[in-house]
């Protein structure tokens, strides 16, 4: 029958219909199912064992919640927005299967404590999904480094040519901004990781639940501490939104400037045409969609971390049902985080390296001038002389319109007699990185080791 609510007790008219839809969370938390389900078995041991259900009672709800699950698996469960939320929906079914039995299950819980604990129990195993999806990731970044090791291009400030570096180096920097991101991810997964069962709708539960037990079965290394806290923290929600922010802001910065790899100005790269796509009226295009959209989507994401910090601001102690929105914008950055990491993966997998254009580029724009200054001051030039000194160099090739390994020995000389022979070796990009043994620097020895001790960390 409709609106016969669990909690209708009280109540002397039905529920309105706009109001039920309105206030139903079924839509979307019916994805929590199993989760809900993994809880409730855990919580029928627990009465068991704290002497409120047999073992035989135990046994009958644990199995018909089980085939409740694989009912929702096979798609043979109907959601409508009478049933509330996922676990009504639940609790419903359980009843209509084994009888008033099923609504023994809720006995010391509330639905406060039990979203509080699916939603670790989702976030949990999803956080362990984006961190062996993000080792991909890391794995394609070292693949790429590691194939183009010696691969000269220009590194830039400002988007200006600046100084020579390997692409290995520069591939190698998202590693470390990943690196940082799966540390947070983990510290973010030992704050999920505690049960707040038995904090009932806000004071804790009456019955000789023992916590411990329940945390154990579900595999959460302990419990929470407070039960207000247990029933009204969304921080693990806030933090996780947090951790993607930075994950995404890094790999739309990758992004990008495979964007801008990939035009025709720069051409140092080509995104296979697998992983690109054309345009519906100019048959000549290829265009990055896919990086473009990664971009695209760090903004959802962004978007779902305020969301969530606005949901909880002065939100006053303990559960409120403002709370039941941090569902859309969790989940959203979960798919959407999933999705980039899955599609990132194969396509730098697959994208092909112009050495030659990032070998051109860098023969144009003095990228070793800061070099000759470093020349110089090892001969013993104050370096604010020799950066003057090096921008009158810089100057009259702008003016005959050479570069710096235009110049001859003589030409050389006449600025500075500190100069020799070996200025003529020193101003190529080779050069210049094989001087970058600095540790963390681009010298390909050092890039090198890295390598060896990265592919150490990730197991390769
Ligand atoms: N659907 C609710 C949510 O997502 C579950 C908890 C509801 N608790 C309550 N007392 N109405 O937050």
């Amino acid at each position: 029958m409709r609106n016969k609510k669990p909690w209708s007790g009280r109540f002397l008219e039905p529920t309105n219909r706009l109001a039920e839809r309105f206030n139903a969370s079924i839509s979307f938390d019916k994805r929590l199912y199993r989760w809900d389900i993994l809880g409730s078995k855990a919580h029928a041991m627990a009465l068991w064992k704290a002497g409120i259900l047999t073992e035989r009672e135990y046994k009958r709800i644990t199995r018909a919640l089980s085939i409740i699950e694989r009912e929702i698996e096979k798609g043979r469960f109907t959601f409508t927005p009478d049933m509330e939320d996922i676990h009504m929906a639940i609790e419903r079914r359980l009843i209509e299967k084994i009888g008033p039995l099923g609504g023994k299950l809720h006995t010391g819980r509330s639905r406060n404590d039990q979203i509080a604990l699916d939603m670790r129990l989702y976030l949990k195993d999803e956080i362990r999904d984006i961190l062996s999806l993000l080792h991909e990731l890391k794995r394609a970044i070292v693949k790429v480094a590691k194939e183009n090791m010696d691969c000269i291009m220009p590194g830039y400030t400002h988007m200006q040519r600046a100084q020579p570096v390997l692409l290995s180096h520069h591939m190698l920097a998202y590693y470390e901004m990943l690196k940082r991101d799966r540390a947070r991810f983990e510290a973010c997964l030992r704050r999920v990781d505690s049960m707040p069962l038995g904090s009932g709708a806000l004071a804790g539960s009456p019955y000789n639940l023992d916590r411990y037990l329940v945390a154990e079965i579900l595999g959460f290394s302990t419990v929470t501490e407070n039960s207000l806290d247990g029933v009204s923290d969304r921080d693990f929600i806030v933090e996780f939104i947090s951790c993607a922010s930075i994950l995404m802001m890094h790999l739309s910065r990758l992004c990008e400037e495979l964007i801008i790899w990939s035009s025709q100005e720069f051409s140092f790269i080509e995104l296979s045409d697998a992983f690109s796509t054309g345009s519906s009226i100019m048959p000549q295009k290829k265009n990055p969609d896919i990086p473009e959209l990664v971009r695209g989507k760090t903004a959802r994401v962004y978007g779902n971390l305020i969301t969530l910090l606005t949901l909880m601001k002065a939100l006053p102690l303990a559960y409120n049902k403002d709370m039941q929105e941090d569902k859309p914008p969790l989940f959203d950055t979960v798919d959407t985080v999933k999705d980039v990491l899955r599609v990132l993966t194969p396509m730098l997998m697959d994208m092909r390296i112009n050495r030659e254009a990032m070998a051109d580029a860098v023969k144009k724009g003095f990228l070793t001038a800061t070099d000759v200054a470093d020349y110089l001051v090892r001969k013993g030039m104050p370096f604010r002389d020799a950066h003057r000194k090096v921008g009158a160099i810089v100057a009259h090739c702008i003016r005959k319109n050479i570069t710096l390994e235009d110049l001859t020995l003589r030409d050389w000389r006449r600025f500075s007699t500190l100069f020799e022979e070996d200025i003529l070796r020193a101003v190529s990009p080779e050069h210049s990185i094989s001087t970058k043994t600095i540790y963390g620097g681009t010298a390909l020895r050092r890039v090198k080791e890295r390598i060896k001790r990265v592919e150490k960390e990730m197991k390769i």
